[in-house]
């Protein structure tokens, strides 16, 4: 099958290849296949001479110089809050917290939600399917607090049982917080009726968007989602930046998580006055450079379009969900009916790390192991399982390489 004569009229895929330089890559002689795009992305050339301008034309510090530079890295800074709350269509730009990722983010909200809203006796909501960047905050508000976490059980495809998820709110549940993509599976959950089974009975829902935002177009107002967590570095942006989206009704009542500069507005040694939204937020000096950088990272995906990534994606995903399946002894985790382009299996009788060690001497990058949620692989009573995740630069050449590697591991390995 040639992949790139059947996707053409999706996607011109040799030419967003070489928007990546790293893809040229050879790996043990062997060109890369970079298949771990759910743990971070590669960065096109648009995003590496960002970060180039910005150390030889901006760097200075934020909101704090009068001087030229700081008021370029200002503005620039500031231009990229705007980017990112468009990006989500978010109602206002102080909604936009920057944060070093979805972890810390959603830390920031079970510290400061928590400390302000959750007592003891209460409920906390999570579902089965989470990274564990959205239990183990969770659980030590709870721990904290003298509160409960409740899971929202699944399925044997890895589908949220949303019956089981009804019954569980009740007017101790103080927030509900769930992916939106399984980073595991591949699970596109329900967010829609989530939050509108929440809405209904008065319970803020935060959503960890970090495996959908890079695949498929996100709307937090037509979602009505209080709080969404996200990273640069899965979205083809730099390491080390995230967002914290949240409704400023929300955010106005919340404590600030982390003190020091910038978050306040007089200090004395009696007493703070803390900065307004979104400053509140973002004590210390932020990562500039990454902030900035993002936003070259959503300019592109704007142009690619993420309704096109999603179709390409997916046809991916259908492609390698096929081809795969006809390798004897594998067993697919995760065959929810709505998936995002992640395929997880392991072999029969085969440890998914020696796939791994066989795939990567053959060029191919994929994850083995427990993708940080133990508890789901506990579920399908499996240590772990390999996972290749896909991105818009991938083709199907290089999932027939996947599965041939693959079939060489099983033969090996056997
Ligand atoms: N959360 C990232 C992954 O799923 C690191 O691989």
């Amino acid at each position: 099958m040639n992949a790139l004569h059947t996707t053409a009229d999706i996607l011109d895929i040799e030419k967003i290849r070489a928007d990546f330089p790293i893809l040229q890559t050879k790996v043990n002689g062997r060109p890369l296949v970079y298949f771990d795009n759910a743990a971070s992305s590669q960065k096109p050339w648009k995003v590496i001479k960002a970060i180039e301008d910005y150390y030889t034309k901006l760097n200075s510090n934020v909101h704090r110089g009068v001087h030229h530079l700081s008021q370029k890295a200002t503005d620039a800074f500031e231009a990229s809050r705007r980017k990112v709350a468009a990006f989500i269509n978010a109602a206002h730009d102080y909604e936009v917290i920057f944060t070093r990722g979805t972890t810390e983010s959603i830390n920031l909200v079970a510290h400061s939600f928590g400390k302000r809203f959750v007592n003891e006796g209460d409920v906390v909501i999570i579902s089965a399917l989470e990274h564990h960047s959205n239990i183990v905050p969770w659980q030590m508000l709870c721990e904290d607090r003298g509160a409960k976490l409740k899971v929202i059980p699944i399925n044997e495809k890895g589908e949220l049982n949303i019956e089981a998820f009804r019954e569980l709110l009740d007017d101790t549940v103080k927030i509900v917080s769930v992916n939106y993509v399984s980073n595991s599976l591949g699970t596109i959950n329900p967010v829609k009726e989530i939050i509108s089974l929440a809405r209904y009975n008065d319970i803020p829902v935060m959503l960890d968007v970090a495996q959908a935002v890079q695949h498929m177009p996100i709307d937090v107002q037509e979602l009505d989602v209080d709080f969404a967590a996200f990273s640069s570095h899965k979205m083809y942006g730099p390491t080390g930046i995230g967002v914290l989206y949240g409704k400023e009704s929300w955010l106005n009542k919340m404590p600030p998580y982390q003190g020091g500069g910038e978050m306040i507005k007089t200090v004395t040694f009696d007493k703070t006055v803390y900065n307004e939204l979104p400053f509140k937020f973002e004590a210390g000096t932020p990562h500039i450079e990454a902030v900035i950088c993002l936003s070259a990272a959503i300019d592109y995906i704007n142009e690619i379009g993420l309704d096109n990534i999603a179709r390409y994606e997916h046809e991916l995903l259908v492609y390698a969900t096929e081809q795969l399946s006809m390798i004897e002894g594998i067993r697919f985790i995760g065959t929810a009916d709505n998936k995002a382009s992640v395929v997880s299996f392991n072999l029969d009788g085969i440890h998914a790390y020696d796939v791994g060690v066989i795939l990567d001497q053959l060029g191919i990058a994929v994850r083995t192991g427990h993708h940080c949620t133990q508890p789901l692989m506990d579920i399908f009573c499996i240590p772990g399982t390999v996972r290749a995740s896909f991105a818009f630069y991938n083709t199907k050449e290089e999932i027939d390489a996947l599965v041939e590697g693959v079939k060489r591991a099983s033969r090996m390995l056997r």
